[in-house]
């Protein structure tokens, strides 16, 4: 599907129901003997779009390389679509990843390595050059359409990873933390593309973050995570109305609740975790 076939925002958002589109059961992620995520449900409407909000070294990178079939969960079933996906998502369907530390190939102009992830996921050859004009647009690099990776500043490397990710026409977005290296007017201008764009596509959209005002900003709903090993601590249901503002008042209270609200659970715990 692309933005067009997916039709207006009006048309999808209609569309969500309660029926999960993704659905995790008691999903337990190890690094070897270690538990770094406990047993989490969870589950992403179609449309959707869910943040995890959790306290750094929780384990929120580890899920998502589980879902992303990175990595084999040691406990538990995903399902996508009514469908067995415990196997990773990517083999069901296309995941558009933004991995915590960009991952560009080195050796790869932004724009080739924009084109092998389109050409992986078999997005049509002449649709690259627009789509990596269109997406390099959107997050602001365009001029480094032709630059190495190296070239680029940490957060423009971010951005590209970005552009990646929404170019390959995911089914299903998966980001993690891809506004933390940027300063904060050019991550506020992000998130506000970043809304745009999911009120256009409703591509079910599950991000990472460990900023409670971020979470608010983008969600429609928040999963807020223990401190690791992650379990789920509670689902909220944001209740901001949309266009939201980052000086919106009532975001900030909402975001004052929350941490109150969290405190206590995220305080780090002495000693290593188990
Ligand atoms: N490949 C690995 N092998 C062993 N342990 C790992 C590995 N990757 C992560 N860990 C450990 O798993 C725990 C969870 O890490 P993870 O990266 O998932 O946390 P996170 O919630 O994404 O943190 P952050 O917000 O800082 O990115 C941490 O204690 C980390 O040290
Ligand atoms: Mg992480």
């Amino acid at each position: 599907m692309n933005e067009t076939t997916r039709g207006p925002a009006v048309a999808d958002k209609a569309a969500t129901t309660d029926e999960p589109y993704l659905e995790l059961r008691g999903v337990t992620v190890r690094h070897g003997e270690r538990t770094v995520v406990s047993g989490i449900d969870l589950t992403l409407r179609p449309g959707e779009f869910l943040a995890l909000l959790g306290p750094s070294g929780c384990g929120k990178s580890s899920l998502l390389q589980v879902l992303a079939g990175l990595a084999r969960v040691a406990g538990g079933s995903l399902r996508l679509d009514g469908a067995d996906a415990t196997e990773g998502l990517g083999q069901r369907v296309r995941v558009g990843y933004v991995f915590q530390d960009h991952r560009l190939l080195p050796w790869r102009t932004v724009g080739q390595n924009i084109e092998i992830a389109m050409k992986a996921a078999g997005v049509p050859k002449a649709e690259w050059d627009e789509r990596i004009d269109r997406f390099l647009s959107m997050l602001r690099v365009a001029e480094h359409r032709t630059a190495w990776p190296m070239r680029l500043s940490g957060g423009q490397r971010q951005r590209v990873s970005i552009a990646r990710a929404l170019a390959v026409d995911p089914d299903i977005v998966l980001m993690d933390e891809p506004f933390s290296g940027l300063d904060e007017v050019t991550a506020r201008a992000m998130r506000q593309e970043l809304t745009r764009l999911h009120e256009t596509t409703a591509v079910p959209t599950l991000f990472v973050t460990h900023s409670i005002r971020e979470a608010l900003f983008l969600a429609d709903r928040v999963v807020i995570l223990s401190q690791g090993p992650a379990r789920v601590l509670k689902t909220l249901d944001v209740p901001l109305v949309r266009p939201r503002r980052h000086e919106d008042s009532a975001l900030t209270r909402l975001a004052d609740e929350v941490v109150a609200d969290v405190l206590r659970e995220w305080e780090p715990t002495e000693g290593p975790a188990s």
